[in-house]
């Protein structure tokens, strides 16, 4: 016997409650019809918002959805959540992460909906909404707005790897003024989210890696016809997915989460993804910790040779094979059984891919860079981890001693780094505390603290870096994150003071703040956790139930999926 669609707990209701369900409906110009049972409902969870411009065109790429979803007998509701805009939300987008994976928990769990298409794009809008519909684990499947044109700016190719590098010219006046605002409008020529492997596109990576998206979704630019081909076809396929029940869960195995390890290895993926990750293995029930990352992705070498961990663009990967084609090439490491939202296994979908361009995508053999991926470091700096990006780093600071010059937070920084008097050579240690989940509410972006003025004159391009907080993924440098437990509820990094040596020795995954056990002690006794200055409102509910860096900052309430049954109606 045919299952009965969820959505008929609404709308297959009869006397007053049905006509509730039904009548508002109508004033879309909805026929009764749509409502009897035979079409699944297919809510259209779009991040679509002007303030979050990566997905801006979103409303476009709905409609696609739209005309697939009615081709294959669906019944498509479109539905806005919270969107997250990377470069306009203060203080962090990361801090609302989890409120907007609420949202679209909630949406999901309380709308008559059979199956749902999640619509994401700018860094966070991807984990949020995969969280939340993991919590709710109906049949879900990812699509991604794309990633932009890469922009063209004097003559060169350059994305959001390269605001960092123009930040550095700008601060020593190799840049003018006049050519920085130029260079802004050359980067962000298109439509999509930014060009290079930066979160966003590691974001729509893993998706595609972990089966929750259709093959290609990752790299089709956003400005390509092909990105609406795609809308179009994911419409049509979750119709199918509702029909076989192929939810969530059945796609999110532990083999599945290995695999995106992996992946994000060979792409030299953002470290934002081990927060991502290990959020969205908890809300679905699998078993990941922050060891996992390290072993998985220890036998990965750099294939895709796309900034910032390489030299080119998520646009050029898409035109050399795309994702099929890297995961391809590392395909003897990947689990290739798992089924994947267009019902076919890994294996079978990247079964025939090609590399067209061996300058973007390297081999097992041959790889873009021998080492990648994301190392896992412990010691008594970081007891519950921290962890660094090799192939963002320089090799030659990889094992490195140095005496810390440390930065009490975010504004000590800005006030004292381009200090003359600053006592900082290319050997010292930048320490900066109180950045993490509780600490700046959100853990922002601000790892890879730029250089002293002074070095950079002298053509120092990186020092070793250590903090509680985060790094953009499209980030680069010698830069420690993620240091578990923060320093603002007493980690170990709160401890340290300028002039203490640390040494870092990446190779052995180890992290040392070198004073004697007993100062250490010393130290702690007399330790003070950071006042924490916000009382009221969500910020409230973050501080309160915001988990630490290893357990990927969700709140502990969240953890764990509670189904998509809805026990009680309003009316
Ligand atoms: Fe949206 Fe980079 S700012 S993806």
């Amino acid at each position: 016997m045919k299952k009965k669609l969820r959505s008929q707990e609404w709308y297959g209701r009869t006397g007053k409650d049905g006509f509730i369900y039904r009548s508002w409906m109508k004033n879309q110009g909805l026929p009764h019809h749509l409502f009897e049972g035979e079409k699944p409902v297919i809510g259209i969870c779009n991040t679509y918002s002007e303030l979050t411009p990566c997905n801006a065109h979103f409303r476009d790429l709905a409609e696609a959805v739209k005309r697939g979803v009615w081709e294959a007998g669906g019944f498509p509701l479109e539905f806005p959540v919270m969107s997250l805009g990377e470069c306009s939300i203060k203080p962090t987008a990361m801090l609302f992460r989890n409120l907007a994976s609420m949202d679209v928990e909630e949406s999901i769990r309380a709308n008559p909906m059979d199956g749902v298409i999640l619509m994401c794009g700018c860094d966070k809008t991807t984990p949020s909404l995969v969280m939340g519909a993991a919590s709710v684990d109906l049949p879900s499947l990812v699509l991604s707005g794309g990633p932009m044109l890469v922009g063209r700016f004097k003559g060169k190719k350059i994305g959001t790897s390269d605001v960092w590098r123009f930040a550095e010219d700008f601060k020593t006046g190799k840049l003018s003024q006049e050519d920085f605002i130029e260079a802004e409008a050359a980067m962000s020529r298109s439509v999509g989210h930014c060009a290079p492997m930066g979160t966003a596109s590691t974001m729509a990576a893993m998706v595609e890696s972990l089966g929750l998206a259709l093959p290609d979704n990752a790299t089709i630019p956003a400005a390509d016809s092909r990105r609406k081909v795609m809308a179009h076809l994911a419409g049509m396929r979750i119709v199918e997915m509702v029909k076989e029940d192929l939810k969530m869960s059945k796609i999110l195995s532990r083999q599945a989460f290995e695999n995106a390890i992996m992946v994000n290895a060979a792409i030299g993926g953002s470290t934002n993804f081990i927060l991502h990750l290990t959020a969205i293995a908890k809300r679905i029930g699998v078993d990941l910790d922050l060891t996992d990352f390290d072993h998985f992705s220890a036998k990965i070498p750099l294939i895709a040779n796309v900034q910032p961990s390489g030299e080119h663009w998520v646009e050029d990967l898409f035109y050399a094979g795309g994702m099929p084609a890297v995961m391809k090439e590392i395909q003897k490491h990947l689990n290739r059984d798992c089924i994947t939202v267009n019902g076919k296994t890994l294996g079978e979908n990247i079964a025939n891919a090609e590399c067209y361009d061996r300058n973007l995508i390297g081999t097992l053999e041959k790889p873009i860079k021998p080492e990648s991926g994301i190392a896992v470091l412990k010691g008594n700096l970081c007891p519950n981890g921290a962890v660094i990006k090799p192939s963002a780093a320089s090799p030659h600071l990889l094992t490195h001693t140095g005496k810390a010059i440390v930065f009490e937070d975010i504004d000590d920084y800005k006030a004292k780094i381009d200090n003359e008097a600053l006592e900082v050579d290319e050997n010292s240690v930048l320490v900066m505390k109180n950045v993490g989940p509780k600490g700046y509410p959100g853990m922002p972006e601000v790892g890879n603290m730029g250089l002293p003025k002074k070095l950079l004159d002298k053509g120092i391009k990186d020092m070793v870096r250590i903090s509680d907080g985060r790094m953009s993924g499209t980030g680069y440098g010698t830069v420690v994150l993620h240091v578990s437990p923060e320093s603002a509820i007493g980690g170990p990094l709160a401890l340290v003071k300028n002039g203490d040596m640390i040494k870092l020795d990446v190779p052995n995954r180890s992290l040392e703040l070198l004073i004697s056990e007993e100062e250490m002690e010393k130290r702690n006794s007399s330790f003070k956790p950071l006042s924490l200055p916000y009382e009221r409102g969500y910020v409230n509910l973050f501080l309160d139930k915001v988990n630490q860096a290893h357990d990927g900052v969700d709140f502990d309430f969240l953890q764990g999926s509670s189904g998509s049954e809805v026990k009680r109606d309003s009316h």
